[in-house]
């Protein structure tokens, strides 16, 4: 069985870091012309070095743009799409992930900038290249949420409201979206990126622990003993968007090495 994405152009968000970096490699190992989206623009040139053109000279491009600031993203795209001739197949929707703390403890304009950095942004992004993906007769929305849309996680307030919100609005649009279009989540359990490893840096420094230890307690809460790699996840995005993954549809696939506890 070979995955080919030749021919097809990718949108990947969240690209110069972690998974979507992995995916922005992986696609373009398998074919795809990639367009990065992030906020860092000498990021985005060194990441666009790294991905794949011996296929059939795939072309890269970027565009910089920050997901807090919906009106950029909506400029931004809007501009990007007047001047590429052939439309976007695939779009990655991905970014930073919110802060930790509990629920309670955040303020309301907390909870709707970070329900805004990924709702409002994957919903204008996806708006924005929907009529392409008719158009070509090929669409694939991704959306990267997190384990916590199937099991709340501890201390992830924020976390755990927004990625609830994600897959209402992914499965509301599967159904809108049909017969072409595909709209599914991947949810990463613990992944060896800068975001995780901020995250087990702050654990240990509040609970006094060394950094070793907190990823010991980690490791013990997945079946498979440690962490996923960015490209572990990546892999299971590139399936999704690819021609296999056509009846794969409005759901929310779990890649956690068996972290999540419900079925
Ligand atoms: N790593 C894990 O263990 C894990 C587990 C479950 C879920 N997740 C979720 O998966 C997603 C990706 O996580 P990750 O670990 O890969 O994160 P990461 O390593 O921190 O990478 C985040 C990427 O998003 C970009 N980004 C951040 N804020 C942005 C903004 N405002 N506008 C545009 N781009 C922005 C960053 O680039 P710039 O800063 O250069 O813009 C970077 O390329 C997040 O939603 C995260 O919560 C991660």
């Amino acid at each position: 069985m070979q995955i080919t994405l030749e021919g097809k152009n990718a949108l990947v968000c969240g690209s110069t870091d972690g998974i979507g970096k992995a995916t922005a490699i992986v696609l373009a190992e398998m074919g795809a012309n990639i367009t990065l989206l992030s906020r860092n623009e000498e990021k985005l040139q060194k990441t666009l070095k790294e991905l794949d053109t011996s296929i059939q000279g795939q072309k890269h491009q970027y565009i910089v743009a920050d997901f807090f600031q919906s009106e950029q993203v909506t400029e931004a795209i809007k501009e990007h799409l007047t001047q590429q001739t052939t439309p976007f197949h695939i779009l990655i929707n991905n970014t930073g992930g919110p802060p930790l703390g509990p629920l309670i403890e955040k303020s309301s304009i907390e909870i709707i900038k970070y329900m805004s950095l990924h709702l409002t942004t994957f919903h204008i992004l996806a708006q924005s290249l929907i009529p392409g993906m008719n158009e070509s007769g090929y669409g694939r929305i991704v959306n990267i949420s997190s384990n916590a849309a199937k099991q709340p996680l501890l201390n992830m307030g924020i976390s755990n409201t927004i990625r609830g919100a994600i897959s209402g609005w992914a499965k509301t649009l599967a159904n809108e979206l049909g017969p072409n279009i595909t709209v599914n989540n991947i949810l990463p359990g613990p992944t060896d990126t800068k975001e995780l490893r901020n995250i087990i840096a702050g654990k240990a420094e509040q609970s006094g622990r060394s950094i070793e230890e907190v990823y010991g307690v980690l490791h013990s809460k997945v079946p498979l003993g440690r962490l996923g790699s960015p490209r572990e996840i990546a892999n299971v995005v590139a399936f999704i968007a690819s021609p296999l993954a056509s009846f794969v549809n409005g759901t929310n696939i779990v890649v956690d090495g068996g972290k999540t506890g419900s079925l």
